[in-house]
């Protein structure tokens, strides 16, 4: 029993220290690296890249937003939208995650309108 125990904890410590690891990344250098070109240094959006601007959404609506382009087959209406999810699965590639809660939070709270 007291053995078991043991192993459960030391995978759970384990298992932890690989979630730590994943997020070596803050979503603001995220942001720097992976959303910038098309939504704009301060989210202000580019049309360049058909990227809209960010700012006059509120966090919530971002987080929704990021979540639901979060491909896994969601449904995709238009080329736009699926641009912006292999997006998603390239930057998952290069090892950052973007979390849609913490995402939303960093582009609401830096360029969001107060
Ligand atoms: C290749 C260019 C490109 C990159 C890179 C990109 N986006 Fe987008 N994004 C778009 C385009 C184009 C749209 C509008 C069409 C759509 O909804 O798919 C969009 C839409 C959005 C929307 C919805 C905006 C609205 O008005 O509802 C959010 C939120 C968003 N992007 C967040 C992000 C985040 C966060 C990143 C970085 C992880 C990112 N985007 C990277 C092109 C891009």
């Amino acid at each position: 029993m007291i053995k078991n125990k043991l192993l459960t904890s030391v995978i759970i410590a384990s298992s932890l220290s690989l979630s730590a690891f994943a997020a070596e990344y803050t979503q603001g250098e995220i942001y720097q690296v992976m959303c910038q070109k098309c939504h704009g240094k301060f989210a202000e959006g580019n049309p360049k890249k058909k990227g809209p601007s960010l700012r006059n959404i509120t966090q919530s609506e971002l987080a929704v937003d990021i979540f639901e382009l979060d491909g896994d087959g969601y449904q995709s209406s238009g080329s736009a939208h699926e641009k912006m999810e292999d997006n998603l699965i390239a930057i998952r590639k290069k090892g950052m995650d973007v979390d849609a809660d913490k995402m939303a939070k960093y582009i609401f709270t830096s360029f969001g309108q107060k």
